[in-house]
């Protein structure tokens, strides 16, 4: 599958990587705001790189045809691909977590048009970790549930994950713990105290290649799926669903 990256930044930059590295997909070219760098040489290819810009992607698009776009960059970036992926039905893998309600809406209605996965939190890990504790909250609602959340002494604010995962379990915010150390990257832990048992589901996020290997996940998700709006979640439960019904067989 050709892909173009949007966004070359501290995510983009390691999504780039890992998607160089996988061999289901081509890496054709990397855009930014301001085009730069020139090239980046990734797996022994040097890889172009373009300003995104409505007026020139059309022909750009002509001349480095993709199958799909992956946008690491920030909200403002899909009003300015939106009407190509519309026209050429290109899958569409974003990550941005900063969409007001109006963009948003947008992004759902090129659903449409082409195939569109739209994820605040692209790794697989965590994504897994809500799935399986919300399981377990269906399955022992009279467990009590707490939510530890661990980062970098300089992070301020309360994790957004954390408050997804509490948000998730039907939880308040008051049963989230924050703690700051060193240079923790993400730790994520959702503890279920039984009577006679406790359950810890851990997440620990190690590098931010993990986002690559999550945007991986989600394209090859995709390719069979029809067009249509789709959260990381959506394509997990089709997973987990199918292992089911496949045990289910034997
Ligand atoms: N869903 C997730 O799990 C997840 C994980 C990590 C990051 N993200 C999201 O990914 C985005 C990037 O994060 P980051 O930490 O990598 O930011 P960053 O280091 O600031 O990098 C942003 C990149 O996007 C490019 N960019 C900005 N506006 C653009 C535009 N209008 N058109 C094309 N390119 C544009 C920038 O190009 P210039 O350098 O030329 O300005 C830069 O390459 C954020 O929205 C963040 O929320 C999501």
């Amino acid at each position: 599958m050709k892909v173009g990256l949007i966004g070359y930044g501290k995510a983009g930059s390691a999504v780039a990587q890992v998607l160089s590295e996988d061999p289901r997909y081509a890496l054709q070219w990397i855009a930014t705001r301001s085009g730069k760098p020139v090239s980046v040489e990734l797996g022994g290819a040097s890889i172009p790189v373009t300003a995104l810009s409505q007026d020139s992607l059309p022909a750009w698009l002509d001349q480095h045809p993709v199958d799909a776009l992956v946008d690491f960059s920030n909200a403002a970036s899909a009003a300015i691909y939106g009407e190509e992926v519309k026209r050429r039905g290109l899958t569409l893998v974003t990550a941005i977590s900063s969409y007001d309600d109006d963009q948003l809406a947008r992004i759902r209605a090129l659903g449409a048009h082409a195939k569109v996965l739209c994820s605040p939190n692209i790794t697989v890990g965590i994504n897994f970790l809500i799935m399986a504790a919300r399981l377990l909250r269906e399955i022992a609602p009279f467990a009590d549930v707490e939510i530890l959340e661990q980062h970098f002494r300089d992070k301020p604010e309360v994790s957004g994950t954390a408050k997804k995962i509490a948000e998730s379990l039907d939880v308040g915010g008051d049963k989230i713990t924050s703690m700051r150390l060193g240079g923790i990257v993400g730790h994520h832990e959702v503890i279920f105290g039984f009577p006679y048992q406790t359950v810890r589901l851990i997440h620990d996020s190690i590098k931010r290649e993990a986002f690559g290997t999550g945007a991986a996940f989600a394209l090859n998700e995709l390719r069979n799926c029809p067009n249509g709006f789709y959260t990381f979640d959506d394509v997990l439960m089709k997973r987990v669903r199918a292992q089911i019904l496949a045990g289910g067989a034997h």
